[in-house]
């Protein structure tokens, strides 16, 4: 019989058939075991609570304070979840092996990978110490490679668990708008951004057989530590304004649910995507009047 359903590729793999519609009050990720990287605060601490409420499971990583991480897990914990703080500096191998480890010692298996850990160390381009270039590129991109390696021998060991979801892993790397905005005095920022693009894309294409889906959600301007500069003054929040035609800030929340949905199988024939959650940023706003 020739395949031409996803219901006949499902039973000749012996695979379950694609998900019926999401019913209310599912946990469309109950069963699942996940790691978010960096998630003490900001972004990666509303993925962690999301995919929490969502049915997950939760290694909740940081990299300097633990109180913040522990913070996380209790409230992870007070909606009547489970998760376990582990610290980790992304940009170590040794550090990043270990983490992982521990997560598979916590909960036996793992199902979902947001990379999420990342910073910023803004200069002028003839200032920027190779300090400053490094350590944004060492985080950014080689942390997001050393997570999206291990999480990957993980899902390959492991293969599909039907229990939990028609695919073997789901790996998310949280990157930025900055992939494909240039950005005058973040050149750092920008080029490592620019690199999970094709990174992403790249594991994407070569994973995708073994049905491991691997995909990005690039944020736009969220209200988070890393840019209070940005939004904090009503004079920054009102020129920040000019970049977003969607007239708001994005809240971290906007981007769990975009994690939620592409860790679910909801999304299952979703790979290689960069999910710009972003309110608009990168449709040239500037073009809004002229041109
Ligand atoms: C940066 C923020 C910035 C936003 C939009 C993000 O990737 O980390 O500092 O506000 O992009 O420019």
């Amino acid at each position: 019989m020739p395949i031409d359903t996803a219901a006949d590729y499902a039973a000749k793999h012996g695979l379950p058939a694609a998900k019926p519609p999401a019913q209310p009050g599912e946990k469309s990720l109950a069963g699942q075991k996940a790691i978010v990287t960096g998630s003490s605060s900001g972004i990666g601490r509303s993925v962690a609570l999301g995919l929490a409420q969502a049915g997950a499971d939760v290694v909740v990583n940081y990299s300097s304070s633990e109180a913040k991480g522990l913070e996380v897990v209790r409230e992870i914990e007070a909606a009547g979840g489970k998760a376990i703080a582990v610290k980790a500096d992304v940009s170590q191998e040794d550090q990043v092996q270990a983490m992982f480890a521990q997560a598979l010692d916590a909960f036996g298996t793992l199902d979902i990978l947001v990379s999420n850990a990342g910073l910023q160390r803004d200069a002028a381009f003839d200032e920027m110490t190779l300090d400053e270039w490094r350590r944004v590129i060492d985080v950014n991109l080689t942390g997001q490679f050393l997570c999206c390696r291990e999480a990957t021998r993980i899902f390959k060991r492991q293969g599909v668990r039907p229990d939990v979801s028609v695919a073997a892993g789901k790996i998310i790397c949280i990157s930025s708008v900055h992939d494909v905005i240039p950005w005058a005095g973040h050149v750092n920022y920008a080029a490592s951004k620019g690199g999970v693009m094709l990174m992403m894309k790249s594991i994407a294409q070569e994973l995708a057989p073994l049905r491991i889906r691997v995909n990005s959600i690039c944020p736009g301007a969220i209200r988070t530590p890393i840019n209070t500069e940005a939004w904090e003054t009503p004079e920054a929040y009102a020129s920040l304004m000019n970049l977003v035609p969607y007239k708001r800030i994005g809240e971290p929340e906007d981007i769990a649910h975009a994690a939620i949905w592409l860790a679910s199988d909801y999304s299952d024939y979703v790979s290689g995507l960069n999910l710009y959650v972003d309110g608009g940023m990168t449709l040239y706003p500037g073009f809004e009047s002229g041109g």
